[in-house]
């Protein structure tokens, strides 16, 4: 399954860093909190824990994870674009926050109880490897946590839901951003990857988990996955 142009990928975030926090905020009514606490509460990390969070953009779920580690545990976050790691460092001085590519990530293997990775697999050039490299770095028994979008299945709720990712969300996105073309890419890109046991069946693929499961948040508009290293 290829991936999208990384260097297009690069400069479209580079553009949108600024704005990006607001338009998250207005564009999921502040749901997306929400759905950050799901993928921390999956991953069982605990006090003292270490974790690392890939494509952290401007370092929310890095930020809820450092919540539940707490002062003995330690979180890293890590993304491609320096612009979105720089509004990361201004809003926690406790995670160490660092420029660096998920296909080719600048730790040591199993090092990390959890590596995570939230709405950003589906903008990875090569999404393989970026899963290889994630389970590379956790120890056997370490969890890697994906948070993505995927398609509601319920037929009314879809339908209205369509109505406001094709129409609406390219509309806002583009106001708050100045970068239309980005939000009609982030709702394209939403539809064209793969999603529930779709996406599961990749990680299954890769035959590096133990185990993988997955489940819907708000009717399918994201999902949260779960793989398990052997
Ligand atoms: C939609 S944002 C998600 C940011 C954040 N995780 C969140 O949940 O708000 C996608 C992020 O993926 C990053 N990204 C895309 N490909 C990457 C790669 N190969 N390595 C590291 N970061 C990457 C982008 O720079 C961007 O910050």
């Amino acid at each position: 399954m290829p991936g999208p142009d990384p260097e297009r990928i690069h400069s479209m975030f580079s553009q949108i860093a600024r704005r990006y926090d607001r338009a998250n905020t207005v564009l999921s009514a502040g749901i997306h909190h929400r759905w950050r606490r799901s993928a921390v509460k999956l991953s069982g990390a605990k006090p003292g824990d270490r974790i690392l969070d890939c494509a952290t953009g401007t370092g929310d779920l890095a930020i809820a994870f450092k919540r539940i580690v707490g002062p003995q545990g330690e979180v890293a976050g890590i993304d491609f674009v320096e612009d979105m790691i720089v509004f990361a460092r201004q809003k926690s001085r406790d995670v160490r926050f660092e420029v660096g590519d998920v296909t080719a990530l600048p730790f040591e293997s199993n090092t990390f109880d959890v590596a995570s990775i939230s709405f950003g697999i589906r903008n990875v050039g090569d999404p393989r490897k970026g899963i290889a490299e994630m389970t590379r770095v956790v120890k056997p028994g370490g969890r890697v946590i994906v948070l993505e979008f995927g398609r509601p299945r319920q037929r009314a709720f879809a339908a209205a839901y369509d109505l406001y990712r094709t129409r609406m969300l390219p509309a806002i996105g583009g106001l708050i951003t100045g970068q239309k073309r980005a939000y009609e890419y982030l709702d394209q890109s939403s539809v064209a990857f793969p999603h529930g046991d779709a996406f599961a069946s990749l990680m299954r693929e890769s035959a590096l988990f133990a185990s993988v499961e997955f489940r819907p948040l708000t009717f399918g508009i994201a999902y949260l996955y779960r793989g398990v290293k052997k």
